[in-house]
Formats: structure tokens, C-alpha cells, sequence
């Protein structure tokens, strides 16, 4: 989910009009269910099972929502304060938000959407971070060039954008929380502190402890108070279970699909679980890539789409990078003619391998006889390829296969 763009001259004059205002709960959202609840409810459907490590989140997580639900007065400073440097009233009363994080497969983001949906919290955004810092980014350039235009200087959008923010969202949920680039690094603390300081609620799951974000990146020290932030505003939580729960979906399931499309399509529906089936965009350097079928995670996209579209190595560490599992599903018989998609195919199972992903194929043959040609550079290439394919279904593969 993407943030609306800017509008107007995007100077932030939106902002201006906010007043002090009261956050109240949305009477249409069922408050009266908790988080252990509905996850209980989901085990006595057979949907869930018992994970005695998320019952810490679960518990902080039912706190909140009982937090979020009590009417409370929003950030009561004008939003022309920071207009004159005065620093906004902090709400003390804002819920403290949440840092979950852990291994892939613990159900983090299962118990944050399951959250999500209980919250009453209006409005409310639930967003990958890597989407939401492009978007910060963007907002950021606008907002430079309005300035530019009206030749009013340099000055700082960090706050005119935390003001925006905090009016589109008073519960922020970020899915995949990480910091790897410089850009995010050395904004970060500022954004949000400025939205804390307004009252928004965080909630985000993450891979990494926080005390290891952004570790051996660039300029750390400058990044370090952001760490400090994390904790004051949010508890932290490790979701510290033995058990991942999306390999568990493929302990006695095939991941390679010869011809069986059914079979295919429900380890889809189970890997995607709840999650609703959606568009997904990546931005890659000037230009976007579609994946008609996203859900957290996990991704699904035909061989034509990823092979015979001009697509290349950089799509698919896009793709790569972007989701943990990928289902490709109507792999052909390749034949001369299919050279280019062949290659394409040779890169992106490289590509795959090389960021240690799981993928689920629906082909109409098994890896050795999907590329039946002898000469070329592509049959001496393909042999990797086929190697590849069947390590990618072994236990241990997909045991250890990365986040
Ligand atoms: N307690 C549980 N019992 C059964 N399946 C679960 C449980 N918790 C999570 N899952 C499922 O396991 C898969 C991985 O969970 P997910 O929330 O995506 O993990 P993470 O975000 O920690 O990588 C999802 O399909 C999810 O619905
Ligand atoms: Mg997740």
C-alpha cells in the first residue's frame, strides 16, 4: 500500500489545517474481540496451531488494542508550531507501539495483520517499510522542488512530512522493517521522533534485533539514535520460537509441480493464508515492475510474464529481495525458439539461488526436460540451472532458505 501522493504544491499546506483533535475509535470496529481470541478461534478451526513463543506478543499486542480503543486527546499542539520552531506537544498519552522481530516463519506478520484488523484505530495504515521509505523519498523531492520553485531556500522537509504522516496515520503498521541504505539511515531518527511526537502508534516486525539495525552500515553513529527511539516508543519483542511455521506448510508437500495445477494452487492458498491476494509494484531505477499476485511475502508470477517480457538480472534481485518465496507457475518445454526466455529462465534461477529463496514451480516437465537441447550456450548453462532446480526442493534447501 502506497501513501497518496503529495497534492497541491506539496509544501505540506495540507498540514495547516489541522487542529487539535480527538482520537476516536471507529464504533464500526469490533473492539470486543482481543488478538488471543481470534488467534484461539483460528486454532479451534484448525487453521493455527499452539505457538506458546507468540503468546508474549500476543499479550503486549491485546494491551494495545485496549490502549488504542480508549478515546484520547490527539497531539494538541497546532501544526503551525512547527512552522515557528516550537517543538509540538509530546502525547504522553500515545500507546507505545511494538518492535517484533525474529526468524522467518515465526507468524510475525501474521499476528501484526491479525492486529491490524482488530485495531479500532482511525486512520490507520498497514505498509511494507521498504514501500513506505520509497514513498517518504519521493515525497521528500517533491517537496524540494516546491521549495525550489518558490525559491524559498533549503530548509527541512523532515518535519512538514512528519506532520503530513501523522495526519494520514495514527496506527502505523510496517511489515519487514530494515535499514540498509544511507538515506533511510540518516533520517529515520528525525521522521520518527517527529511522528511519535504526534502521536502515532508503530507497530512493525522486523529480521533483526534492534540493536543490529543498519549494523556496519555507513555513518552508524549518526543512525544510533534511532535505536534509542525504537525503544523508548516501542516495546521490544523477540518472536524466539523453534518453529517456522511456513516450512511446516511444506514438510510433506512437494515443491515442484509436474502438470498438476490443482496441487500447485492450493500450496498457494495455504502459503498465502490469510493474507489477501494483491497487486504488487517494485520500483526499480525509473521504471515500476508488476506482480499481478503478491501476499506478504510470498509472490506468484508465470513464466511468460518473468521469461518472455524484457526482463533481466535487475528485475529479479528486485523480486528477489522484495519476497521470501516465489510461486512460478506454466514453465514450458523450452525449445530452440525459446532461447531468450531460456536465458531469461537460466537468470533468474540463478538469481533465486543466489539470495537462497524457495520457489514452487508448475511445469510441464521435470528440470531435466525442460530444456531438451543439446547444442548451444544455453544447454551447457541450463545443466546449472537444472542443478539448481533440484537442490531448491530439498529439505534442507528449504530448511534453510532465508527470510
Ligand atoms: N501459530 C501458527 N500456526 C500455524 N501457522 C502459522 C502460525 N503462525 C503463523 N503461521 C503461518 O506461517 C506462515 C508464516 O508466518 P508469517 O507471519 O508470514 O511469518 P514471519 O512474518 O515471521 O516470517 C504464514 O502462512 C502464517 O499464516
Ligand atoms: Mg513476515
Amino acid at each position: 500500500m502506497q501513501f497518496a501522493p503529495c497534492g497541491g504544491d506539496c509544501g505540506f499546506a495540507r498540514s495547516l489545517e489541522s487542529q487539535p483533535t480527538l482520537i476516536a475509535p471507529d464504533l464500526m470496529a469490533d473492539t470486543s474481540r482481543t488478538l488471543q481470541q481470534t488467534v484461539d478461534g483460528r486454532i479451534a478451526s484448525g487453521e493455527l496451531r499452539h505457538d506458546a513463543a507468540q503468546a508474549n506478543a500476543i499479550v503486549v499486542l491485546d494491551d494495545l488494542l485496549v490502549q488504542l480503543a480508549e478515546p484520547r486527546l490527539g497531539n494538541k499542539s497546532s501544526a503551525l508550531g512547527w512552522l515557528f520552531g516550537k517543538k509540538p506537544t509530546v502525547s504522553l498519552d500515545t500507546p507505545r507501539g511494538l518492535y517484533l522481530w525474529g526468524g522467518v516463519g515465526r507468524g510475525k506478520s501474521m499476528l501484526m495483520d491479525t492486529f491490524y484488523e482488530l485495531a479500532p484505530t482511525q486512520p490507520k495504515k498497514r505498509v511494507h517499510f521498504h514501500a513506505f521509505m520509497q514513498d517518504v523519498h519521493a515525497r521528500i523531492h517533491e517537496w524540494r522542488q516546491g521549495q525550489k520553485k518558490k525559491q524559498s531556500g533549503t530548509g527541512d522537509p523532515i518535519v512538514p512530512l512528519a506532520v503530513e504522516i501523522a495526519e494520514e496515520a495514527h496506527l502505523l503498521c510496517f511489515d519487514e522493517f530494515t535499514v540498509t541504505d544511507v538515506a533511510d539511515a540518516m533520517i529515520l531518527a528525525r521522521l520518527f521522533t517527529g511522528l511519535f511526537e504526534r502521536g502515532v502508534t508503530v507497530v512493525a516486525t522486523s529480521n533483526v534485533d534492534p540493536d543490529l539495525l543498519y549494523k556496519d552500515g555507513l555513518n552508524r553513529s549518526f543512525f544510533l539514535p534511532f535505536i534509542d527511539v525504537v525503544k523508548d516508543r516501542m516495546h521490544v519483542v523477540e518472536l524466539a520460537s523453534d518453529t517456522d511455521h511456513r516450512m511446516e506448510k511444506l514438510i510433506n508437500t512437494d515443491v515442484y509441480f509436474v502438470d498438476d495445477r490443482a496441487g500447485f494452487d492450493a500450496l498457494w492458498a495455504d502459503m498465502r493464508g490469510e493474507k489477501p491476494e494483491g497487486e504488487a509494484e517494485i520500483e526499480l531505477r525509473g521504471r515500476k515492475l508488476s506482480v499481478d499476485k503478491a501476499a506478504g511475502g510470498v509472490a506468484r508470477m508465470g513464466f511468460d510474464a518473468l521469461c518472455r517480457a524484457p526482463l533481466g538480472a535487475g528485475d529479479y534481485l528486485a523480486l528477489a529481495e522484495r519476497f521470501h518465496t516465489l510461486f512460478i507457475d506454466g514453465i514450458p518445454v523450452m525449445e530452440h525458439a525459446d532461447r531468450n526466455a531460456a536465458k531469461r529462465f537460466i537468470t533468474l534461477i540463478d538469481t533465486l539461488y543466489e539470495a537462497r529463496r524457495v520457489v514452487i514451480v508448475e511445469a510441464a516437465a521435470r528440470p531435466s526436460g525442460l530444456y531438451p537441447i543439446a547444442h548451444g550456450t544455453e544447454a551447457f548453462e541450463f545443466d546449472r540451472t537444472i542443478s539448481r532446480l533440484r537442490e531448491m526442493q530439498s529439505r534442507e534447501w528449504l530448511d534453510g532458505a532465508k527470510s
